[in-house]
């Protein structure tokens, strides 16, 4: 492993292991310095991934004055762990498109593939970016008689949706194969290059980033947002929640799954197997493939192994994923691994819009599966329209008060069955940890003490750290990570470190430390 974890010369992300895009200086200096308490910003973004910085540069470059808070840090959550596949098909296939919504709707969704790229490309080329950006061919392909009809599918309803898509004699990787397509013009670059230049101008153009500013309290009257956080009031006219789900409970928190997706980064022992290309399998979860080149040496980034957050051991799926790698390539080193969060809607197409029984001008993007990149730069589009009043093409996709027009409601209702469970059951259920004698230095576990449940770290040094283990954003248990060393919360995918601090998803406070006699 060359450098998976994180130390203070580096940014901070959502977990203990880091991703290759952290590797390199990235920080931003005296964004704050120009923030004017008192001041009536037209906006107000909180986040700062893709979503939070790609809306607030637009937003500020059309003249309206716009704030941006991250709790922590920018590319502190999934955009610093993301692969950085950029995509014109998505995990919502164009065949589910048709099925699910209609021909149109998949046309629609193709067109706004197409627009995220170009944005991204031209935002980068007009801010001079310097973020890697390259142009790939992406393959899909089939490894079974079975999959490669629903392949077939795929092609024909991405071709009618008018995407650009051909049938390919390779698969780009080493995976024996019975079928393959390929999807022409896909991209790739480096996340955090490619926000961090978007951070620079946005302040450049005027705009207000404040770092370790978590959002704790939000009120709404005479037109007004006024936010507060440990430090600071803001006060805004349009509130955006980049935050990939929108802290506190509403009605997206039943529609979206939170989930976690494993990634390697490897070094391999023949220089020619690096993919030249983007490379997707039909599995599910599936396996994803590309090629980056870091400080002049390449990585295979492999990923895959996703499940639901806080449903099952993470260093299994670290271990699946390698043995999966290891079978089809000749590896030097694992130099890299780390997780990270998406989370998956109940109708597969992403909610962007203004947030559904929330206060007006309040405005939230989720959902947007394993096309982060994508739908976070095509919200950013779509919401900077929706307040500076410019009709979006996609405003009525991806609203996120629609009703579901046809499927995927019975399957995620059974999904998230166990969220009602978990209230009730999980509170008592029976433990298996006799003592905390037993539990092994660096980490953590659930256990009973003196009657009551405790969330318990115990760290090199053997010193123990408990926390109440009820999530406090709707009284779930959490479980413990040991892939990252945190308590994520299985319900909405709340998350939070070691000391019990919130480090991602929806609660707003963190969990309560428990002192130890
Ligand atoms: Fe909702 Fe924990 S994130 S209960």
């Amino acid at each position: 492993m060359e450098n998976n974890t994180l130390n203070r010369d580096q940014p901070l992300r959502d977990g203990q292991n880091i991703s290759p895009w952290q590797k390199g200086e990235f920080f931003l200096d005296n964004a704050a310095d120009i923030f004017a308490p008192g001041t009536l910003y037209d906006t107000l973004i909180v986040g700062g991934g893709i979503t939070g910085l790609t809306t607030a540069l637009l937003l500020q470059t059309q003249g309206r004055q716009t704030i941006l808070a991250e709790a922590r840090n920018i590319g502190f959550g999934t955009t610093g762990g993301t692969t950085a596949h950029l995509n014109t098909f998505f995990d919502a296939t164009y065949a589910d498109a048709e099925s699910d919504f209609s021909q149109e709707a998949a046309r629609l969704l193709a067109s706004c593939g197409k627009e995220a790229f170009a944005l991204i490309d031209s935002l980068a080329k007009q801010f001079s970016i310097n973020c890697d950006l390259e142009y790939k061919d992406g393959y899909l392909y089939a490894e079974t008689q079975e999959e490669a009809k629903v392949l077939q599918e795929i092609f024909d309803a991405s071709k009618r949706a008018g995407v650009e898509v051909e049938e390919a004699d390779t698969n780009g990787v080493k995976v024996p194969f019975v079928k393959s397509i390929v999807f022409k013009k896909q991209g790739q670059f480096h996340p955090l290059k490619y926000i961090f230049g978007l951070a620079q101008a946005f302040v450049e153009a005027g705009g207000v980033i404040l770092e370790n500013t978590f959002i704790k309290e939000a009120d709404f009257q005479d037109e007004v947002h006024t936010v507060k956080a440990d430090k600071v009031i803001i006060k805004a006219k349009n509130l955006v929640y980049a935050t990939h789900i929108s802290p506190g409970l509403d009605i997206l928190d039943i529609r979206n799954a939170p989930y976690r997706s494993y990634v390697l980064g490897l070094r391999l022992k023949n220089e020619a197997d690096y993919p030249q290309h983007l490379s997707y399998d039909s599995k599910d979860p599936y396996h994803y493939y590309r090629t980056h080149e870091i400080e002049g040496k390449k990585y295979l980034i492999l990923g895959g192994e996703d499940h639901k957050t806080g449903h099952e051991d993470p260093e299994a799926a670290f271990k699946a994923l390698e043995e999966y790698a290891r079978k089809y390539y000749d590896i030097d080193a694992v130099a890299f691994k780390w997780s990270s969060q998406y989370y998956s809607p109940s109708d597969q197409l992403p909610y962007i819009g203004e947030l559904p029984g929330g206060a007006d001008n309040t405005y939230v993007a989720i959902g947007y599966n394993g096309n982060g990149m994508m739908f976070g730069t095509i919200s950013g589009k779509i919401i900077s329209d929706m307040i500076i009043g410019k009709q979006s093409p996609y405003q009525k996709l991806f609203s996120p008060s629609r009703i579901k027009p046809v499927a995927g409601f019975t399957e995620f209702v059974k999904e998230n069955a166990d969220v009602a469970y978990r209230f009730i059951a999980d509170r008592f259920s029976a433990d298996k940890i006799e003592s905390l004698k037993e539990l092994a230095p660096g980490t953590g576990t659930i256990v009973k003490y003196e009657g009551d449940k405790l969330a318990v770290y115990k760290d090199d040094a053997g010193n123990i750290t408990a926390l109440s283990p009820t999530c406090t954003h709707a009284g779930c248990i959490v479980n413990f990570n040991a892939a990252e060393k945190s308590w994520d919360c299985p319900c909405h995918g709340g998350r939070y470190d070691i000391n019990g601090k919130v480090i991602t998803g929806p609660p707003r406070r963190d969990l309560q430390n428990i002192a130890i006699q």
